[in-house]
């Protein structure tokens, strides 16, 4: 194929018809289009754009580069939720057994953490045994068998995404909307989902961190999945303050296990009334998506008493066994409050209300405890991380607690505590509170 003629045309602000893209990626994942050429492209899409029928174009090549999964005829709908990332998001974790109780079937395919952000595979990797990278005909039959697999993709899987998304990667082009949807939405159209609830963050430690800019994105994926046949929505939610009250490989996957274990509540401690109201939220809408409910009212309660009857804490018992988990060791690293060397404690200076809780500032510190990657090369400390953290509106007195910091050694945990000094702020007077989810987008 000539490419160049393309990549002048959209150079140039033309639009580009379906099979020349359907072409140029086929031609690209059978490595005969060089990387130059492709990031000339892919610079050319960032300044010019894609309209709606070539960013549908470019998903669905991008989807149809590798294998796809295809499941049996079943009564139970095919279900996901995708994440755009956040500090002390896990709300994958208990999602997924939650979704598989409700009547669902849930093939949750994720990614790893770069940068502040985690990622779903890097938390699930703390678990003694897990296994997150399956064969195809393993996560369908898990699916069908269990309702639920939350794993990574396979090499079979959207290989063109992974080759340009490295090229994006190094050519600056990662912050284009229709690039962004398509990578994203094409990696969750291998599912052959029927629907899809998106979480788009905004906030000072989301990709997005203007509400408006979320509410671009959020827009372009809606519109793309519906399109794609994905009953798709979207909400934007808050990620200025963590979400949850633990940032950190293992003690986010201690945090999900605590939602799947105290049900209405648990002591302050556990008590993490926004991650909770996330993962009802994003099962409440999926069951109003595939008409499974009638209102979200209605959903959500539907929701509350599944999770309140405990059986998706059994489902997530029966996921981790399915995919390798000795449960004995598991129940062994749930029971230790720490699995880092050292465990020191910040402490409120004064008294009053938790006024400030700097989610970037605490995933930088993560980061560099080892708990994220600045590379993704990089090895990961699974039991470093950060808990127990106070929220905004919360009232605490002088030398309370404000969070816990697990690190590697005592310098280290000793650098993040002074580091971490700057991420609360108390205020005599208690804080307005914003609304974790900002706004619904069908
Ligand atoms: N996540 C993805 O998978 N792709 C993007 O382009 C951005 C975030």
């Amino acid at each position: 194929m000539n490419f160049l003629p393309l990549i002048e045309a959209k150079r140039e602000g033309k639009t580009l018809a379906s099979e020349q893209i359907q072409e140029f990626i086929r031609e690209f994942a059978a490595r005969k289009i060089p990387d130059y050429q492709m990031a000339a492209m892919l610079m050319a899409i960032y300044f010019r754009g894609l309209d709606s029928a070539e960013t549908t174009a470019l998903t669905l090549a991008m989807r149809d580069s590798g294998d796809v999964l295809k499941f049996p005829k079943d009564k139970r709908p095919l279900v996901d939720k995708h994440s755009t990332g956040g500090i002390g998001d896990k709300v994958s974790l208990p999602l997924a057994p939650l979704l598989a109780c409700l009547g669902f079937r849930v093939p949750m395919i994720s990614g790893r953490g770069l940068g502040i952000t985690g990622g779903t595979l890097d938390k699930l990797d703390s678990i003694p045994g897990f296994k997150t990278l399956l064969p195809a005909e393993k996560i369908v039959a898990q699916v069908q068998e269990i309702g639920c697999v939350i794993c990574g993709q396979t090499d079979r899987m959207v290989p063109a995404d992974k080759k340009i998304y490295a090229l994006r990667d190094a050519s600056g082009t990662v912050p284009s909307i229709p690039l962004i949807t398509a990578s994203i939405l094409s990696k969750k159209l291998v599912e052959n989902l029927d629907a899809l609830v998106l979480d788009v963050k905004f906030g000072c430690a989301a990709f997005m961190q203007t509400k408006a800019d979320a509410r671009k994105l959020a827009k372009a994926m809606v519109m793309l999945g519906n399109k794609c046949g994905v009953n798709t929505c979207a909400i934007l939610t808050d990620m200025n303050t963590p979400l949850g009250r633990a940032g950190g490989n293992w003690l986010e996957a201690k945090e999900g296990v605590a939602l799947l274990d105290c049900r209405t509540g648990g002591t302050p401690v556990l008590r993490c009334d926004d991650l909770r109201s996330l993962v009802l939220g994003c099962a409440a809408h999926l069951l109003v998506q595939t008409r499974k409910s009638k209102s979200l009212a209605t959903a959500h309660k539907q929701a509350e008493d599944c999770l309140n009857s405990g059986a998706p804490r059994k489902k997530w018992d029966e996921m981790l066994v399915a995919q390798g988990t000795d449960l004995k060791a598991f129940n062994q690293k749930l029971a230790l409050d720490s699995t880092a060397s050292v465990v020191v404690e910040l402490k409120a200076e004064k008294s009053g209300f938790v006024s400030k809780c700097d989610a970037r500032l605490i995933g930088e510190v993560i980061r560099d405890l080892g708990g994220g990657r600045l590379t993704k090369e990089s090895a990961i400390n699974y039991d470093v991380g950060v808990d127990q953290i106070a929220k905004p509106g919360e009232r605490v007195e002088k030398s309370a607690t404000l969070c816990r910091i697990h690190a590697a050694d005592k310098a280290q945990a000793e650098a993040a505590s002074a580091r971490l000094e700057t991420t609360f702020e108390i205020s005599a007077k208690p804080p307005g509170k914003p609304p974790l989810v900002a706004e619904v987008i069908r």
